[in-house]
């Protein structure tokens, strides 16, 4: 049984950060921010949107363009570091709200790797025969556990969420291979603190990131019986272009190959890469029968990576 994506979604908040408007809230610049990460501006949700309304948003729409409805769904799995309260959880909640009356619901804490982790998970219930449909989510409402004095971090940061529904595909199409790694050693450098603040040493996880990146895509690879020459598009976690870049040129592929939603949107950890992902597939820059590398790593410390053949 081959296992793909039979329908993408996302959701962004309508309020925009731009780098001129952070100058004004610690002391930085846009061209600091523009050159060391590559963001131009972030989305940042309203007091009364919380994580469960913005992956309501990107679920609706995944559902819709899977051609599917609700009921049809046996598990979500919404990926998250920012659940509106630790439980009931992000799942139940929509769940509920999106009248997915015969499903299963469990969050899934892997930090920015989390969406990945949901997605390797989430096929595996339906390559056993055992699920049909499942609704893999990843959302983050991090403007609500960032230290907006702390210019290490607050520049980084965006909202949003993005989705999919798994099912079955055709032969030769869907998830080709997939590879998740944890190192808890590493907690220390990117973790949330008593006063729920979202902590990070920058420069630990910036080299922990340039190495694994690169690593987990070719591995990935690898495991699918396959080189970087057949990659056609890679999608990144989108923590900062210089990492992602590193990835990029590691597989030798061109930069309009590569996602780079991070300009609009800042890292948005759950919901970057199925963003990243969603994005692209409207933009017709993933097209049928194309290989797709998707490629995370986060808090945990965590990593993954996903090989993909897209289509139905
Ligand atoms: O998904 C979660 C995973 N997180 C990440 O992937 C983040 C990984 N790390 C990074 O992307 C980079 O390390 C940062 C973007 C966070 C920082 O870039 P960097 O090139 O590693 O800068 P740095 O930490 O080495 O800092 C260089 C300087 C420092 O000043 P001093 O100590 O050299 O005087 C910082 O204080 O830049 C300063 N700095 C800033 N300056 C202006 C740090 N943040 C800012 C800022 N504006 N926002």
């Amino acid at each position: 049984m081959n296992v793909g994506v039979l329908g993408v979604g996302k959701y962004l908040p309508p309020k925009i950060l731009t780098n001129k408007d952070m100058e004004e809230i610690v002391e930085t610049t846009d061209e600091w921010i523009r050159t060391r990460t590559g963001i131009e501006e972030r989305r940042i949700a309203e007091d009364d949107i919380d994580s469960s309304d913005m992956a309501f948003f990107a679920a609706e729409q995944a559902i819709k363009r899977a051609g599917i409805t609700a009921e049809e769904i046996d598990l979500i799995l919404v990926a998250t570091v920012t659940p509106d309260t630790p439980f009931p959880s992000v799942s139940c909640m929509i769940q509920e709200r999106l009248g997915a009356t015969n499903a299963a619901s469990m969050d899934v804490s892997a930090a920015c790797t989390g969406f990945i982790y949901g997605m390797a998970t989430g096929s595996q219930f339906i390559e056993s025969g055992v699920y049909q449909h499942v609704l893999v989510v990843g959302v983050d409402k991090l403007s609500k556990i960032t230290d907006w004095t702390d210019r290490n971090t607050c520049v980084l940061l965006g909202d949003g969420a993005g989705a999919v529904v798994l099912g079955e595909v055709s032969a030769d199409k869907g998830l080709l291979a997939f590879k998740l790694g944890s190192k808890g050693s590493g907690g220390s450098h990117l973790y949330q603190d008593d006063q729920d603040h979202l902590i990070m040493n920058g420069r630990e996880v910036f080299k922990f990131a340039v190495k694994q990146m690169p690593q987990s895509s070719v591995e990935v690879l690898e495991k699918a019986g396959l080189g970087k020459e057949d990659v056609d598009y890679l999608i990144p976690h989108q923590a900062n272009i210089r990492i992602m870049e590193a990835a990029r040129k590691r597989l030798g592929i061109s930069e309009d190959k590569m996602a780079t939603s991070i300009r609009k949107y800042g890292n948005n950890s759950s919901a970057s890469v199925p963003i990243a992902l969603c994005e692209s597939v409207e933009e017709g820059k993933v097209k049928d029968n194309d290989l797709v590398v998707l490629v995370g790593f986060g808090g945990g410390l965590t990593w993954g990576s996903i090989a993909l053949r897209w289509g139905v």
